[in-house]
Parts: structure tokens; C-alpha cells; sequence
């Protein structure tokens, strides 16, 4: 290793280096031990040493570069007030100053290695009770969340100031990782109750060591505030111009010290001590009585066993860890409370909502009375509104009704004219109906207008409607029918003339002419009424069937093919009942075959049974 020069001002004489200094505080007095040596050895020669006091009623801080060994010499100092029995309070943010346990009989809150569990909310209790017995402890904030960190120191140090300043009892605050609590920027909760420590706490008889890696990052006014300074290796450029600054604002004679702060060794640090020394003295650190856990992960690191807890702290113990039980079922009764309430108002929130609902359901009937349809009659005017439509709808419907009757009377007139022309001039009444097809378009204007509710009404007319198109399309297509009648008669002429010489009776003119017209009556039918016959000529005659039997065979509804039983039934095709109607096909064909003989006396069976195959014949064929 390179023999480095020492400068002037390090090369302290006797006299200065080490100044040894008889405490006026601290356990030795308390134990009535009055003039016991209580000073705290750092170098390890043992030549640089403070007291015991001038550690507890004074502000210092230790500053260097990671790993540099500041918790080491923080270690050193614990380590001999500790067995000085001085109080103690070590806010330790790594979890490394446990291993005290393993010579003093400490009391460790939190961490891995917890006599007591540490509980966020008893920052307060555990200074009280530190300063009221005197203890020394350790506060591993390893489990801490880091946002708890600042509430809890912040209520520990303005106890440990407050009540300190009542029961005057020294006590040493060493805190680690300092620039987290008392940062140069930013202002978390615990940063004024710690500068009231370093600047005032020498009332209440306590005294801080603040260990910090950046110097540049550390509040400056606590360091400013700091009797005792420890430098050891500084590296970054920012941390030695605080350094640097420091020393012009306070010792600018002593503004090389810079210099010397990167090359220190772990084991090397300068103490500036101006109250005490004349100069800064540099020293090798001494080493330590319990394991240093903090070692470097290229190091080994050394087991280290706890020992038993003494009686004390076992009492001690139980006397925290009560509190913490009755602080957590307190916070859990808070809590509790608080899910409670807010669960009440999630409560009080669906209520007023659904009052709101219902006043607005509410103002909504009121406004319409819509709630059950019973009340809508209760409305005003509603019922006058009602029997007016009603009585429209009832007037339409009248107006239908009679109109459907009176085209039923003029189509049933034209039928009859028709019959009795033998041959009808049938554009003249094609012509006809259409204008009064016409018309009924007309009439059902208005029925469209109406709403839904009318439909009924509209159908009604719709279907007296359709059947006098039915009618009308008949009419065009009668002259079609007659050809076919023509040319069926034609046939049937043929046919007479061709049996005229077999069967007399078949050839009387009479029964000729009677078939024709038979034939003649069924051509002039609607395609419906043909349908209808058609489907009622496959029934025996002796069973009764009525509209809705046959309704689906002719895809008709079964109240018109009712109007078209009837109408056949008027012509004699089919027998109206009681119960319904009969086929009476053949027996019409029987009847008006048999009348027709004339003067050539009564016409055969088989004539008749003849005729009334032909007219079958015809119907089937429609
Ligand atoms: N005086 C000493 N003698 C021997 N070894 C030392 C001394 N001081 C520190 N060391 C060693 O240096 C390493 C770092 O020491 P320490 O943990 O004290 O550094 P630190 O500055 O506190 O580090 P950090 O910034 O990480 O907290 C350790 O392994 C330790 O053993
Ligand atoms: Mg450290």
C-alpha cells in the first residue's frame, strides 16, 4: 500500500488528540455512580474518544460513500453506550444493528429478528417508554412500508423531544439512511420533529447521530447544525462540494480535508470536532464488539447467535406486545367502524336513490295516472275520449254493414237478370261492378286511417271487399265460362245426337235444355262458390258438415265459406240443418232433370242417374 503523506493539520499533539472528558450524564450518575468514566473510544489506538455526554446532548453525523463502514463506527458508539448503559433508540432501515444481541441485552422492534412486533402506531409509546426506563433498543424498519416509515419516526421523535423535555433523561437517536428522513428537498412528516432533535434536543438532554451515504442529498441545515462531524470515504463529486462548502462556511483553513475524503479506507475516518479539537483528526476506526452483519455479499458473512432475552426485556416484551395487540384491535375496531359507516352510506345512497325512483315513478302517474290500467279510466275526459271512438268504429262498421248489403242485393239482382237473360251482356256488369268496386275502395279510406284498434272493423269490410272483387273477377272471366258452356253444350249435342238413336229419352229436348242450364248456373258461380260445391259434392249426403270442415280444403276463412254454403244451399245444392248442411247434389240434379219431361210422361232412372253423373262429372272437373 502506497505510504500516503499526512498533512499539517492532522498531525494533532497529545493533548488535543483524544480529549477525555468525565460525563455529567448518562447511567454512571442515574446508578449513582458518580465520575465513572463513561467516554466512547472510536480510533482504534484508542486515542480519539468522546464522552458518553458529548454524544447525547449533541448533534453528529457521519457521512461517507456506500459500504465506507459508517455503520461500523455508528456500531462502535452504540456498542459502548450501550454498555455504559446509556439509552439508546437506533432506527435501523437495513436491519443490520440486531446483532447488538449478541453481547447487550437490547430490545428489537420489527425485523426478522423482533423481540416485539413492530407496529406502525406505536412510534410514540416506544420513545416514552425508551426515556421513562432508560432503555436501549433497536427499531428494524425492514417491515415497514416505506410510506409508514415517516408517520412513525415522525410521532417517535417528537415524543423522545417532547417527553425527553419533561424527564430530562439523556438519550442517543442514532438514525440511519438520514437523507430519507430529513431530505434537502421535500418535507416528509418526520423531517421537523427531527430538526427540532438536532437543534434543540441538547434540553431534553438527547442527542442524534444522523448516518447518511449523500451528503448532498441530507438537509443542510442539520448539518449545519452538527457539533460532531465524521467524514470517511467520499467519492462522488456532489457529496465532496458539500463537504467542500461546508467547510468554507464553518473552517476554510481546514477546506483540504477534501482532498483526503476519497481515499480513506473502510476502516479510516476524520472526526471534525471543533468544540473538543483544534484540528480534524483522522483515525483508524475501532473494531467492533458484536458481529457487523452489513458485510459486503463478496464477504462471509459471520453467524451470528442471540442470546437469551434478559428478564427485563422478556417483561419489557410482553409489556409491548400488549400494546401493540390493544393498538391493533383498536385499528381493527376502527376499522370495523369504518366499513360499517361506509357501508350505511352505500345504504343511505341506494335509499335516496330508490326515493328518487319512486318520486319519479310517482310524478310520472300523477302526470299520466298510467299505473294499472283500470286507473287510466279514472283520467278525465279519457272515458268521453273512449265512447267517441267507440261510437265512430260503431258508425263505420254500420256504414260497412249496410253498404256490403246493399252491393249483396244488387250482385244478388244482377244474378237473377243474368238468369233470366239466358245470356247476360256481361262488360256492361263487369263495367258496373267495377264501379262499385270502385266506391268500396273509396269507403275504405278512412277505415285505414284509424288505428290498429280498428283493424277488426277494417277486416270485416276487407273481406266483404275481397269477395265482391271475388264476384267482380267472375264477371270478367264470365265470357270465358260461356265459351265453355258453349262449347260443353256443343258436346252434349254431339253426345244427344250420337245416342239419339239408343236412348230416346236422353235426346228430349226438355232434358237437354235443363242441363244446360244446370250447367249454365254452376259456370256463373264464383271460383270460390265452385270451390265450395266441389268440396261438398265428395260428401256423402247423409253427413253434416259445416263451414269449418271444408273451410281449409277451399283456404278460405270459415265465415266466408259459410256465406257460400248458404248461398249454395239457397240455390238448392246443398240442404241447410240445424246442424250444419247436407250434399244434395244429385238430389238437385234428380229434382230438375225428373220436372223436365213434358208431355213425354216420366223420365227414366237411368236418364236421371245419367244427367246426374254428367253434372257430377262437370263439378269434379271445376
Ligand atoms: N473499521 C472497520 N474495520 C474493518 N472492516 C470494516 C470497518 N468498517 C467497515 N468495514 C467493512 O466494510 C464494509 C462496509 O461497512 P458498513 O456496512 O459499515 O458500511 P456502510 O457505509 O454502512 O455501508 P452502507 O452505506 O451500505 O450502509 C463491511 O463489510 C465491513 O465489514
Ligand atoms: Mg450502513
Amino acid at each position: 500500500m502506497r505510504q500516503r503523506k499526512i498533512p499539517a493539520w492532522i498531525q494533532v499533539d497529545a493533548s488535543v488528540r483524544g480529549v477525555r472528558i468525565y460525563s455529567n450524564y448518562g447511567a454512571g450518575k442515574e446508578a449513582g455512580d458518580e465520575g465513572r468514566l463513561t467516554e466512547v473510544v472510536l480510533s482504534a489506538d484508542g486515542q480519539v474518544r468522546l464522552s458518553a455526554g458529548d454524544l447525547a446532548g449533541k448533534g453528529e453525523a457521519i457521512l461517507a460513500t456506500r459500504g465506507a463502514g459508517k455503520s461500523w463506527l455508528a456500531a462502535v458508539q452504540a456498542e459502548q453506550l450501550i454498555e455504559a448503559g446509556y439509552p439508546v433508540l437506533i432506527l435501523d432501515v437495513v436491519g443490520e444493528y440486531w446483532s447488538l444481541k449478541a453481547k447487550y441485552p437490547i430490545i428489537v422492534f420489527g425485523g426478522r429478528h423482533a423481540d416485539v412486533p413492530l407496529d406502525p402506531h406505536i412510534g410514540g409509546e416506544i420513545a416514552k417508554v425508551v426515556l421513562d426506563r432508560k432503555l436501549q433498543a433497536v427499531i428494524d424498519l425492514t417491515g415497514m412500508r416505506r410510506a409508514d416509515q415517516p408517520f412513525f419516526i415522525a410521532d417517535l421523535a417528537t415524543e423522545l423531544y417532547e417527553h425527553g423535555l419533561q424527564v430530562k433523561t439523556p438519550c442517543w437517536l442514532l438514525i440511519e439512511e438520514a437523507q430519507n428522513f430529513i431530505p434537502q428537498v421535500g418535507n416528509p412528516p418526520c423531517k421537523r420533529p427531527i430538526l427540532d432533535i438536532v437543534e434543540m434536543g441538547r434540553h431534553a438532554g438527547l442527542g442524534v447521530c444522523l448516518v447518511s451515504h449523500r451528503s448532498a442529498t441530507i438537509d443542510k441545515t442539520a448539518l449545519g447544525l452538527c457539533d460532531i462531524l465524521v467524514f470517511k470515504r467520499l467519492t462522488l463529486p456532489h457529496d465532496l462540494q458539500v463537504v467542500r462548502d461546508f467547510f468554507r462556511g464553518r473552517d476554510p483553513k481546514f477546506i483540504d480535508v477534501v482532498k483526503e475524503l476519497p481515499a480513506l479506507g473502510n476502516d479510516e475516518a476524520i472526526l471534525y470536532y471543533p468544540l473538543r479539537l483544534e484540528t480534524p483528526v483522522k483515525f483508524k476506526v475501532a473494531e467492533r464488539k458484536t458481529p457487523h452483519i452489513a458485510e459486503t455479499p463478496t464477504l462471509e458473512i459471520r453467524e451470528v447467535t442471540a442470546p437469551e432475552v434478559s428478564a427485563v426485556s422478556k417483561e419489557l416484551t410482553e409489556y409491548f406486545q400488549q400494546l401493540v395487540r390493544e393498538k391493533v384491535e383498536r385499528r381493527d375496531e376502527a376499522a370495523e367502524l369504518r366499513m360499517r359507516v361506509e357501508e350505511l352510506q352505500k345504504e343511505l345512497e341506494e335509499r335516496d336513490r330508490r326515493i328518487e325512483q319512486l318520486e319519479h315513478d310517482l310524478e310520472l302517474a300523477q302526470r299520466f295516472r298510467i299505473e294499472i290500467p283500470p286507473e287510466l279510466l279514472k283520467v278525465p275526459g279519457v272515458n268521453e275520449k273512449l265512447e267517441k271512438l267507440e261510437e265512430r268504429i260503431m258508425d263505420l262498421y254500420a256504414a260497412q254493414v249496410e253498404k256490403a248489403k246493399r252491393l249483396e242485393e244488387e250482385n244478388r239482382a244482377l244474378k237473377r237478370r243474368l238468369e233470366l237473360a239466358g245470356k247476360a251482356d256481361f262488360s256492361a256488369l263487369a263495367e258496373k261492378l267495377e264501379a262499385l268496386n270502385r266506391e268500396m275502395q273509396r269507403s275504405r279510406g278512412p277505415l285505414a286511417s284509424l288505428s290498429e284498434s280498428l283493424s277488426g272493423v277494417v277486416e270485416a269490410a276487407s273481406k266483404v271487399l275481397n269477395d265482391l272483387k271475388g264476384l267482380s273477377r267472375s264477371f270478367v272471366s264470365a265470357e270465358e265460362h260461356m265459351r265453355r258452356i258453349e262449347e260443353i253444350r256443343r258436346e252434349y249435342e254431339q253426345r244427344i245426337e250420337e245416342m239419339r238413336n239408343a236412348d230416346a229419352w236422353r235426346l228430349n229436348p226438355h232434358i237437354i235444355i235443363r242441363m244446360s242450364r244446370i250447367v249454365n248456373e254452376i259456370a256463373q258461380l264464383t271460383d270460390t262458390a265452385k270451390q265450395v260445391l266441389k268440396v261438398a259434392s265428395s260428401m256423402r249426403p247423409d253427413v253434416i258438415f259445416d263451414e269449418s270442415t271444408i273451410a281449409h280444403s277451399v283456404g278460405r276463412s270459415p265465415s266466408t265459406v259459410r256465406q257460400y254454403l248458404r248461398q249454395l244451399a239457397k240455390l238448392g245444392w246443398l240442404t241447410q240443418t240445424r246442424g250444419g248442411f247436407r250434399n244434395r247434389i244429385e238430389e238437385n240434379v234428380a229434382d230438375r232433370i225428373s220436372k223436365s219431361a213434358g208431355p213425354a210422361g216420366k223420365v227414366p232412372c237411368t236418364v236421371i242417374e245419367k244427367c246426374k253423373r254428367e253434372i257430377l262429372t262437370f263439378i269434379q272437373s271445376l
